[in-house]
């Protein structure tokens, strides 16, 4: 049960769903010492709370993202409206209306659930049952094909943000959250980031009717309900079940088209009500051990 581990991507973990994230070795063994003071540490979240001040955008539909590998990094990029395709590039967020490096990501995207990792940028290709890895520097485009989903006609996974395809980032990687063709249930895939393909599918047997929107953190899938205000159902994607969680995500009515958690900051980034913030999750922030 309580095993320890070290990964090369940082990460040290104990037992099964506690874990911290340490730059090195030593990091990782000082995260291992924090551990056992605080009898270790829990990676499940029990409420969010949302930054004071919002940047208004204007688009209803929209993804903004920063490189979920990089421990910090001043670089955002914003992916504005449902599809397109062209990514606008920003150095930091008090100017997220006004930049412009833009780049052209070749192929059209589809939805809000795009994330970046490592350099590259993944999307939904829109109106074709394929994912997509786009070398932000190369500009090399990788193509998967994802036989069997759910990716035109308005089937969606997540109605409210018109999207197929939600990749998130976590402790230990990529995935992508997706729907079979064959019925309801939410699958999600685990994938290799470098040959860019599938490790393994998980089936949540979660119905996609009933979910707004969803999120990975420590290998726990969280759902918001069809409106978007709580999260009101959990899955732990390791041991292949339902995990105890509820909380509430906003009070508001307007349309929420991204949620996605960012494990290196240990934080959300909201995309609500035409406007972008930060979440705080409340998790332990063993970044900071950032060493040289
Ligand atoms: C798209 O959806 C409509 C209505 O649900 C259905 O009649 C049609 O066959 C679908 N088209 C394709 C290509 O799946
Ligand atoms: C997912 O699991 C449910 C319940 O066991 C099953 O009915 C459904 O067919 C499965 N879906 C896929 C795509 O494997
Ligand atoms: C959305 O934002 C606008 C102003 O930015 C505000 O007036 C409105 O009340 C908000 N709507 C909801 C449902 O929160």
């Amino acid at each position: 049960q309580n095993s320890i581990q070290w990964s090369t991507s940082g990460i040290c973990w104990v037992g099964g769903s506690h874990y911290g994230y340490a730059a090195d070795k030593f990091a990782a063994t000082v995260c291992l010492c924090v551990c056992v003071l605080f009898f270790c540490l829990e990676c499940i979240i029990k409420n969010i709370k949302c930054s004071e001040k919002p940047t208004e955008m204007e688009s209803t539909y929209g993804a903004w993202m920063s490189d979920a590998s990089q421990l910090d990094e001043d670089q955002y990029w914003m992916a504005d409206h449902f599809s397109g395709r062209h990514l606008w590039e920003y150095q930091d967020l008090s100017t997220l209306q006004n930049t412009k490096n833009t780049i052209d990501t070749k192929r059209f995207y589809q939805g809000c659930g795009h994330v970046v990792y490592k350099g590259s940028f993944y999307y939904h290709n829109g109106g074709k049952n394929r994912i997509i890895k786009f070398g932000l520097k190369t500009k090399r485009t990788q193509i998967l094909t994802m036989p069997d989903t759910r990716y035109h006609n308005l089937t969606y996974l997540f109605r409210n943000s018109k999207t197929y395809f939600k990749f998130a980032v976590d402790e230990s990687g990529l995935w992508v959250i997706f729907a079979s063709n064959a019925d309801d249930s939410t699958l999600v895939a685990k994938l290799d980031d470098d040959t860019f393909s599938i490790e393994s599918v998980i089936n949540t047997t979660y119905p996609t009717a009933k979910a707004g929107n969803a999120f990975i953190v420590c290998g726990v899938l969280y759902f918001t309900d069809d409106k978007d205000r709580r999260v009101t159902y959990a899955y732990d994607l390791k041991k292949e079940s339902p995990v105890d969680a509820g909380f509430d995500i906003r009070s508001g009515n307007g349309i929420l088209a991204m949620l996605s958690y960012y494990p290196n900051k240990k934080i959300l980034y909201v995309w609500d009500n035409k406007s972008v913030q930060f979440a705080s999750t409340g998790l332990d922030l063993l970044l900071l051990l950032e060493l040289p």
